[in-house]
């Protein structure tokens, strides 16, 4: 006989072939790779531009070489493990991999919420009904989306952030951690929020905004856009 819970949450199937290329070895990579060890999958090797990387491991997962390496390997399934909206943006569309999308098993999801490939799902985050979260958008430890949001392709929602239902975050926006944001609220594409900002009102595309309540400190130009959060 089957038994009911009735606890609706999200199940991610992982393939019969589990191994995952994971791209970046820096700090977002750990829990990246966290996330998708306690998911069932199994890594199969990382890759970063950085020289000084190469021959190291990140949580005893050896780091193979440049990114380049991957355009030859087609249809390889992987995850881009870099914190940068505007990185991962460029990333995704450069390689040929078949991208993945992992939710940790201590985050709490709704069955109902449509997850883009790509997208992560840390320990600690609970989405409610209903929700889009956009291809390679990052919901980080603890966060919480509530019911009807929409997180933008490429968005990451930093940990401890909380969005109210009903929240729509733009893609490519970076919120800091802890930011909380108040029902409906519209936030553009390419922005930053500082951590702990208390979002109001809604805030346009590609500006840097802080604060309680959050006000625009500056306008992001095309030059220092993918500047803004380099940090892997
Ligand atoms: C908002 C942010 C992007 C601004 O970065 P920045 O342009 O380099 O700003 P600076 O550090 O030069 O600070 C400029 C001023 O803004 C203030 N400030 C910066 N961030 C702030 C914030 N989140 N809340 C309130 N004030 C802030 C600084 O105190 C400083 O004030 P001062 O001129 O009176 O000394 C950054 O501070 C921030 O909050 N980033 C979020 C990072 C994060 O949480 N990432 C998640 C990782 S998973």
């Amino acid at each position: 006989m089957q038994c009911d819970s009735g606890d609706r949450r999200l199940t991610v199937p992982v393939d019969s072939d589990p191994h995952v290329a994971i791209i970046g070895a820096g700090g977002h990579a750990k829990v990246v790779i966290a996330t998708l060890e306690a998911a069932s999958w199994r890594i199969s090797g990382v890759y970063d531009d950085n020289p000084k990387t190469w021959g190291t491991s990140v949580l005893g997962h050896r780091v193979l070489g440049p990114i380049s390496q991957l355009r030859d390997m087609p249809g390889t399934k992987g995850v881009i493990a870099i914190g940068s909206p505007a990185v991962r943006a460029k990333l995704a569309a450069e390689l040929p991999l078949q991208w993945i999308a992992a939710v940790h098993p201590a985050a709490w999801v709704h069955e109902s919420v449509k997850l883009g490939p790509g997208a992560l799902v840390f320990a600690g985050a609970v989405v409610q009904p209903d929700v889009v979260i956009g291809d390679h958008a990052v919901i980080n430890t603890g966060a919480t989306v509530d019911h009807d949001g929409v997180i933008g392709a490429f968005a990451n929602i930093g940990p401890g952030v909380h969005l109210a239902g009903n929240v729509r975050v733009g893609i490519r926006t970076d919120l800091g951690t802890g930011c909380s944001v108040i029902p409906s609220i519209q936030i553009g594409n390419d922005s930053v929020l500082g951590a702990g900002s208390v979002v109001v009102r809604n805030i346009p595309d590609r500006v840097v905004a802080f604060g309680c309540p959050a006000k625009v400190a500056r306008f992001i130009s095309d030059d220092t856009a993918p500047h803004i959060r380099q940090t892997a």
